[in-house]
């Protein structure tokens, strides 16, 4: 399976690597609001995940406060993954906190993790009390105190992104990631910058939301009474009629391309994401079933030709 480093930094990633936060057991304000995330069976997803060749995992201190890391760790266990083995992606809140607190709360990080090294730590979102500099100089103590590997941010703009690369550059440790939403029908971060500038820093994007929550898969198109079964999905224009009618024809060419390979839309749709920009950009489909986890680790096995990936970038243009 072939590997990227993540940006400039030592930490090898296959394309496709699993989204956690539906091991969050439904707690937090987002994955209350997702009926299916409770009773997700993690150990066998995970193990599914695995088994198809992916070798990393993303989570977050948010996603139930600490609960999706501690069911990852006991996942990965029972898969019988040693430490170092896989690669361990994680985030720090910095709501209402000073850059000190990245430090301050590393070993609740690692305790929830353990036995498994963070080879990622990442700050979630641009908002704190301390400024990129102090953020990215807490991270370099990391680094140098061996607690990660690597450094990576989520949700920061171009401008945001290019001041953690400085700042960490200036430190000789580069800024490996950032985490941001993108998908055939989200794509924002080729219009405001974040792309061109990552691409242009040597900064691998990870792809967050990849499938567009599922509706890539296409399982919303075929039966749009799901919608009403899966909670927040409702609230999303995306999944109302008008939306869905919208998005069909993108979906009936990605299960025209996938024919050719036997791949289901969703397999498509990640296939496009980790190929369209070289190997600029991976992703992290999150998966609440085991069946999706097998699904998402499937758009490994084929790889789409240069005229359908362009197919797919013209016909998804309007949702840019
Ligand atoms: N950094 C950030 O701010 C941020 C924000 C959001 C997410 N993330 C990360 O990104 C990961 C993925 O994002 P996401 O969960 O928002 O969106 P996603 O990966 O696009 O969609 C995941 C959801 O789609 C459905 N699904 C997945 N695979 C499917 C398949 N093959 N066929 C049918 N349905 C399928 C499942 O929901 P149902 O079973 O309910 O249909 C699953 O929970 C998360 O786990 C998290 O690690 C990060």
């Amino acid at each position: 399976m072939e590997l990227r480093n993540l940006g400039a930094s030592e930490v090898r990633v296959t394309p496709i690597g699993l989204g956690c936060w539906q091991f969050s057991g439904g707690k937090g304000l987002f994955a209350k609001m997702w009926a299916t995330m409770k009773d997700v069976p993690f150990t066998e997803i995970v193990r599914t995940a695995l088994e198809g060749g992916i070798n990393w995992f993303d989570t977050a201190e948010l996603y139930g406060r600490g609960k999706s890391e501690e069911d990852l760790s006991k996942g990965l266990q029972a898969a019988g993954k040693t430490p170092g083995e896989v690669v361990i992606a994680t985030k720090w809140i910095p709501t209402w906190r000073t850059a000190r607190s990245l430090v301050d709360t590393i070993e609740e990080r690692k305790r929830r993790l353990n036995p498994y090294p963070i080879d990622l730590y990442q700050i979630h979102w641009p908002l704190s009390l301390s400024t990129i500099r102090a953020e990215m100089r807490a991270m370099a103590e990391l680094v140098r105190r061996g607690d990660i590997r690597a450094v990576g941010i989520s949700n920061y703009s171009a401008g945001q992104m290019r001041r953690a690369h400085r700042e960490l550059a200036a430190l000789g440790i580069p800024l490996a990631t950032n985490q941001v939403q993108y998908s055939l029908l989200h794509r924002n971060i080729e219009r405001n910058g974040v792309l061109e500038t990552a691409r242009e820093l040597g900064i691998t994007i990870i792809a967050f939301s990849p499938l567009a929550q599922g509706l890539l898969s296409g399982k919303f198109h075929e039966r749009p009474e799901l919608v009403k079964l899966v909670g927040g999905r409702k609230y999303l224009p995306g999944y109302w009629k008008s939306g869905l009618r919208k998005s069909a024809p993108l979906i009936q060419a990605m299960r025209r391309i996938g024919e050719k390979y036997g791949a289901t839309p969703s397999q498509v749709a990640l296939n496009w994401l980790v190929h369209f920009h070289g190997t600029s950009v991976v992703a992290i489909p999150g998966a609440t079933k085991v069946y999706q986890a097998q699904d998402n680790v499937g758009a490994l096995r084929f790889q789409l030709a240069r005229e359908e990936l362009e197919q797919l970038d013209e016909l998804s243009t309007s949702y840019k």
